[in-house]
């Protein structure tokens, strides 16, 4: 009886696998219809509905071989919003959203990033329209680059400059005029770019304060050495800095008006007496280093943990009366993530502490992902945007990744296409539409007239957004907006030849308006697949009657056969299956809380405790990131030395592919004795 069930079932699975053997690549993309942009394909690892809080998620893929890159807004599942249209963007940086004079502004850097790891491009401010407001190229005669743009309180704007200058380097063993890449960073008013203020690591910092070159750059003006390499630059509410750089140990505090240091929290020199014996003061290639909560903690992310090659987020409780540091939470890189290789080394990365105090960590050049923890550290959403074999490539990489709440109102229209008896709707950045209607006229199009005298009697109004023209116009179906590009089957009645179809937001506001296109209702009883089926007239009662008496039959033998021998089978399998996926759940149920959490913390436990939280073994941390049932997937966008590196392996039954849906595993060999290792501490 069994047997030809399974086999039944492996020819299934088998189908599945040749149609997973088409590699969809390290960095899977998303086609639509309606518009020409590449969407970024995610994969959702582990979610939760509490990392679902309505914001949306703010990255800007990067890489060698991504097809598409630009800044890109996703919502909280994960469906594209916004992505830049225009294919001439160099490579953008540190999409974000900032306040500048009460008002909400996309941010982004654009340009070129192939500077020896910094770059020359230009900061983009558009409002809520996608419409640019502001472009800041930096003060005369240099670049802004695009480790750092920051709008502060006092509605000024703080960024990061690379400048080559001359700099005596015989203490390091160089040459008495050598060349160093300064890092400088400048704060500016938007509104007129009069630098405000302006600092460089070259006056303030000695070269033997940083971490010694490998052999001996420096000696001519086309070879500077990077000494500084600044990341990060935070303002106080008392006007001073605080600055992180990838060749420091430290984060260093600036006196807001002489640029002096006033402290340096970290590394060999510093300040703070720590409490969390070295670990809250011991980082290498600190980044995102904020003032939170005032300026009592901060957040950085580090690159690399002492004592292993785990990158990890970082929440410090920092007293600057008394001098000292402890850490607060820890946010080790969850699965394969953040996993620094012995061989080269790694750059990017950030944290954002949210409102709600969950903490958003993402992974720079080490892992095209990001993973949603909650105070207490424990990975709640872990989203990826690359395939594992990408990790620690760079390829793709999102420099920083944030979460916000963000209204976008398009100033352009929804776009719109027909294919048979499909219709096909997007607007691209538009974040209010709940639902699309498909509406249909039977008179021609509305032509514009330049004088509204010469319209004749069936074009009363030329305007075809005006009130007027939708009289011509009348509801054929109204459908809920999924994702990015939405697509509504049209009603095999409709018979109107003109459609068009308007965005209704949640409260059923009509807020855009497509254009409008012909329709062939003459496609109707034509044998085309798309068309619709050929109408048998009047139904005769007795043949409804016969086919419900059948249906209802078959109904029963399926439910009877499947009692009798599925059963047993699926309760058994679903029964694991709900172990394996929750298990991590039942230890910190009830914990959440604030002062529990430090209790939590000291515990000497708290490594078993956060280990179990970041347990790797689960099968759902080795799927790749294809999910092959997204009918939007675009081929495989590959780099043939990309190519040549995949070795995609069909997954038969794994606990990995949920029901009904084909996922490619794989084990990626290069990172599983770290994760191991790891796993055992
Ligand atoms: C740089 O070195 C000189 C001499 O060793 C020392 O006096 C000075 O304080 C140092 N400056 C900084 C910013 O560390
Ligand atoms: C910052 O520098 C100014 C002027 O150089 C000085 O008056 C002030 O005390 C300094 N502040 C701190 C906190 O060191
Ligand atoms: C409409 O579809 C029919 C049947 O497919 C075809 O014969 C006809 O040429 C089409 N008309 C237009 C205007 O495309």
């Amino acid at each position: 009886m069994w047997r030809p069930f399974i086999a039944i079932t492996a020819l299934l699975n088998l189908a599945g696998a040749f149609r997973d053997s088409e590699p969809t690549g390290e960095w899977p993309t998303e086609l639509y219809r309606t518009s020409s942009v590449l969407g970024t394909s995610v994969y959702s690892v582990r979610s939760n509905a509490a990392c679902k809080d309505g914001l949306y998620t703010f990255l800007s893929p990067r890489g060698e071989g991504v097809a598409a890159r630009g800044p890109t807004i996703l919502d909280q599942e994960g469906e594209l919003v916004w992505t830049s249209e225009s294919t001439t963007i160099g490579a953008a940086y540190n999409l974000d959203v900032q306040e500048y004079k009460g008002n909400q502004y996309l941010t982004f850097w654009e340009g070129d990033d192939k500077l020896d790891g910094h770059g020359r491009g230009t900061i983009h401010m558009l409002d809520q329209q996608y419409i640019k407001r502001y472009e800041i190229q930096g003060p005369t005669g240099a670049s802004a680059d695009f480790h750092e743009f920051r709008i502060t309180r006092d509605d000024t704007a703080l960024f990061t400059i690379y400048e080559t200058v001359s700099v005596d380097l015989r203490a390091v063993r160089g040459p008495e005029r050598g060349w160093v890449w300064d890092s400088r960073f400048v704060e500016i008013d938007i509104e007129t770019n009069e630098v405000l203020f302006d600092w460089r690591a070259s006056e303030h910092f000695n070269v033997t304060d940083v971490e010694r070159p490998s052999g001996s750059p420096g000696w001519s003006y086309g070879d500077p050495w990077d000494f500084f390499h600044l990341h990060s630059v935070d303002k106080d509410a008392k006007g001073n800095y605080l600055i992180s750089a990838v060749h420091t140990d430290h984060l260093t505090y600036l006196n807001g008006s002489s640029g002096d240091i006033i402290w340096r929290l970290g590394g060999e020199h510093s300040d703070f007496e720590d409490l969390s014996e070295g670990r809250g003061s011991t980082f290498a290639w600190p980044h995102d280093a904020r003032f939170q909560d005032g300026d009592k903690k901060i957040t950085l992310f580090d690159n690399t943990t002492p004592g292993d090659k785990v990158n990890r987020g970082l929440l410090l409780d920092v007293d600057q009366s008394s001098m000292k540091v402890s850490i607060r939470s820890e946010f080790r890189a969850f699965g394969h993530a953040g996993v620094t290789p012995e061989s080269q080394p790694q750059s990017d990365g950030s944290i954002q502490a949210l409102n709600n105090g969950n903490v958003l960590v993402s992974y720079g050049k080490n892992g095209a992902a990001w993973t949603e923890f909650t105070k207490m550290a424990v990975p709640m959403c872990h989203t990826q945007f690359g395939a594992i074999s990408s990790f620690g490539t760079g390829n793709p990489a999102s420099y920083r990744v944030r979460k916000h709440a963000w209204v976008g109102k398009p100033d352009t229209t929804p776009a719109f296409e027909l294919n048979g008896y499909e219709a096909a709707v997007s607007w691209n950045g538009a974040t209010e539409v709940g639902r699309w209607v498909l509406e249909g006229s039977q008179v021609p199009l509305p032509i514009h007239h330049s004088n509204p005298d010469d319209a004749d009697g069936n074009d009363p109004n030329p305007n075809p957004n005006s009130g007027k023209s939708d009289n011509f116009f009348s509801a054929i179906t109204t459908v809920k907006r999924t994702g990015f590009e939405t697509i509504i089957n049209i009603p095999f009645h409709t018979d109107q030849p003109f459609l068009r179809v308007r965005a209704l937001d949640r409260k059923g506001q009509i807020i855009g308006t497509s254009a409008i296109l012909p329709f062939n209702a003459t496609m109707k009883g034509s044998n085309s697949p798309a068309g619709p089926p050929s109408e048998s007239g009047s139904h005769h009662p007795a043949a409804l009657i016969f086919a419900g008496v059948s249906a209802a039959l078959v109904l029963i033998a399926c439910i009877y056969f499947f009692r009798r021998y599925c059963w047993a089978f699926c309760l058994r399998s679903c029964r694991r299956a709900r172990l394996g996926r929750y298990r991590y759940l039942p230890g910190y149920r009830g914990r959440d809380e604030e002062e529990n959490w430090e209790e939590y913390y000291a515990n000497g436990e708290q490594e078993e405790g956060l280990h179990i939280a970041t347990d790797t073994e689960s099968d759902d941390s080795d799927v790749e990131v294809s999910e092959l049932d997204n009918p939007r997937l675009s081929p495989a966008l590959l780099s043939p030395a990309l190519g040549s590196r995949l070795s995609w392996q069909s997954s038969l039954g794994s606990p990995g592919s949920s029901i009904g849906r084909s996922v490619l595993v794989r084990t990626p060999s290069t990172y599983s004795n770290v994760s191991s290792r790891e796993k055992q501490q």
